[in-house]
């Protein structure tokens, strides 16, 4: 991943703090970050916030996105009903580097209420710098994609 790359990012109101936290990151690391809100607390739908950003990628006005919610796990469902997204929740930088390597993940989803400020930017990090490996993953990944044909 190139660090001209742009990163789209999102949340809903559980994880706007961290969500924003992120963005300042991944910004002073030379990636793009597109920050699409929302940027209050007020109770919001995590589903629109995550095909929101899942339509960004989608398009291709974005390489990568980054979705927050309390768990991860809705903003991540969310995400995966737009075609060609492939977003997984991490709680870990293991699963982020092979969310990469292996699953050639174009989202990531975190849980704000589930890890911390610390571990949150590493599993970013871990993301970010990590390369799909192809080769026999190519051959899984197209057929997740066939899936949506
Ligand atoms: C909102 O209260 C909460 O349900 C949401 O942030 C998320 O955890 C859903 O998966």
């Amino acid at each position: 991943m190139t660090q001209n790359t742009k990163i789209v990012l999102s949340s809903d109101h559980g994880a706007v703090d961290l969500r924003q936290k992120i963005a300042t990151h991944i910004s002073a690391l030379g990636w793009e970050a597109i920050d699409i809100g929302p940027m209050t607390l007020e109770s919001t739908n995590y589903p629109k916030h995550g095909e929101e950003a899942a339509r960004r990628v989608a398009s291709g006005e974005c390489q990568y996105g980054i979705i927050l919610c309390g768990t991860g796990q809705g903003i991540m469902m969310a995400a995966n009903k737009i075609k060609g997204i492939r977003c997984g929740v991490c709680g870990d930088t293991f699963s982020a580097r092979m969310i990469r390597a292996h699953n050639n993940a174009n989202m990531l989803s975190l849980g704000a209420r589930v890890i911390g400020e610390g571990l949150a930017l590493e599993i970013v990090e871990a993301f970010l710098t990590s390369e799909f490996e192809g080769g026999r993953h190519a051959t899984r990944v197209d057929m997740i994609e066939a899936m949506e044909a």
